[in-house]
């Protein structure tokens, strides 16, 4: 399947490259020494695409793609400090050897397997990274939100526009995020160990909850545990301080965990996170009055019981136990280590200051 659709997007893009007129190639020798070209004449941009995008393609549905879209290649590559000398050193020093000790994207080759070797001429991979880390680069649409506060300002500003959306709703088309500007990264870090730390005690309690219901009821019994409502939030601190916290999933068994729109662009963003190994950072969303965070459910062997394949792992009788309670229930077929939805806490920034 891999190789038919490499085969494809191949043929798909040899077929646009005929389409670029010649004297667009000429353009290239003019502004290769270092010109101002707009983004749209840059001969790099072209290259990108025909030369790159085969498989880094941006409009590749996320369960067919065959190597990460090129602006998480472009993430990983650049950091505040990464001059543009440098960046365009470490791609033409990767497309030069791509091996296992140059990736610094461990989780895409684990995924993907390590980016065959091909020889590109160093001129045309010079002019691709020097269009890389000038422009915005196009990004799935799943890939909206993937700018998830790393905070660590990847993407130097650079990342534009939609790519910056959840930092808040408040981010400008110019790369910077206004809140990101206000929040200092130590605050930014405190509110991230902050929502992991109630993330982490909910999944507790609910897990040891519904672990102890299903020794002593069996599965059939313990369905009515894997409810958050189930558990008390005892924390007076959390009482306090007005957290909300909530699990939400874009295959909801109760209609009322339903992700809303940009929780689901959340949750597709971990599925990526997590489907290709890559370190799981939380999503943090911050406004003035508000920090919202998010942080993936994923699936071990214990949830299949109850969220797995029915009359494989989910037992006839628990299917009739969760048919009755859950008659529109979408929680099913999952494996392990998947994601099921996703912790959404919020917490009011007023009560967090100190
Ligand atoms: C035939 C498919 C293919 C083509 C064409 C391709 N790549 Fe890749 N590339 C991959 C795959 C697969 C990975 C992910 C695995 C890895 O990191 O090795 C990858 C990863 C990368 C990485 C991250 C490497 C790391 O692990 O740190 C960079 C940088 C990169 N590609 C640049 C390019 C550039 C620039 C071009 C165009 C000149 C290009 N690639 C063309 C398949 C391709
Ligand atoms: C004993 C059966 C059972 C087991 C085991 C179980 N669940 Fe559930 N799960 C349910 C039921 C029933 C609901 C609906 C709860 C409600 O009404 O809020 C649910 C709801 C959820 C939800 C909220 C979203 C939704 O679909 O309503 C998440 C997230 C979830 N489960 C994750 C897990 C994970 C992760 C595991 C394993 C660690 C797990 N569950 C194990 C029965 C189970």
């Amino acid at each position: 399947m891999k190789y038919l659709l490499l085969l494809f997007t191949g043929l798909f893009f040899m077929a646009s490259c005929k389409d670029v007129p010649k004297t667009d190639l000429r353009v290239i020798n003019e502004t290769s020494g270092g010109a101002v070209t707009s983004e749209k004449t840059h001969p790099g941009k072209e290259l990108l695409e025909k030369e790159c995008y085969s498989c880094h393609n941006p409009r590749a549905a996320q369960s067919e793609m065959i190597a990460p879209p090129m602006i998480a290649v472009k993430k990983h590559y650049l950091n505040d400090a990464t001059s543009k000398d440098q960046f365009i050193n470490l791609i033409v020093n990767w497309v030069k050897d791509p091996s296992e000790e140059n990736s610094k994207m461990q989780g895409a080759l684990r995924k993907f397997g390590t980016m065959p070797y091909q020889s590109f001429p160093e001129e045309m991979v010079v002019k691709i990274a020097d269009y890389l880390y000038d422009n915005e680069i196009d990004a799935p649409d799943w890939f909206n939100g993937h700018m998830n506060m790393k905070a660590k300002g990847h993407g130097k500003g650079k990342g534009k526009g939609k790519n910056m959306q959840n930092c808040s709703g408040n981010c400008k088309g110019d790369g910077q995020c206004k809140h990101m500007g206000q929040v200092s990264v130590d605050t930014i870090e405190k509110y991230k160990k902050l929502g992991k730390k109630y993330a982490s005690n909910a999944k507790a309690t609910l897990g040891k909850k519904l672990v102890q219901a299903i020794v002593e009821k069996g599965p059939d019994g313990a369905v009515e545990f894997c409810n958050l409502n189930a558990i008390p939030l005892t924390d007076s601190l959390s009482i306090a301080q007005g957290i909300k916290i909530r699990r939400v999933t874009d295959k909801p068994r109760n209609p009322l965990n339903r992700a809303s729109a940009k929780e689901l662009v959340y949750i597709n963003d971990f599925k990526v996170m997590v489907s290709s190994g890559e370190t799981v950072d939380p999503i943090l969303n911050v406004t003035e009055e508000q920090v919202d965070f998010y942080y993936p459910i994923t699936t071990n062997a214990m949830c299949l019981q109850c969220h797995g394949v029915p009359e494989r792992q989910i037992t006839t009788s628990t299917l009739a136990a969760l048919e009755n309670l859950y008659p529109t229930d979408k929680a099913r077929d999952y494996q392990e280590n998947q994601v099921r939805g996703m912790w959404a806490i919020s917490l009011n920034r007023t009560n967090l200051e100190d």
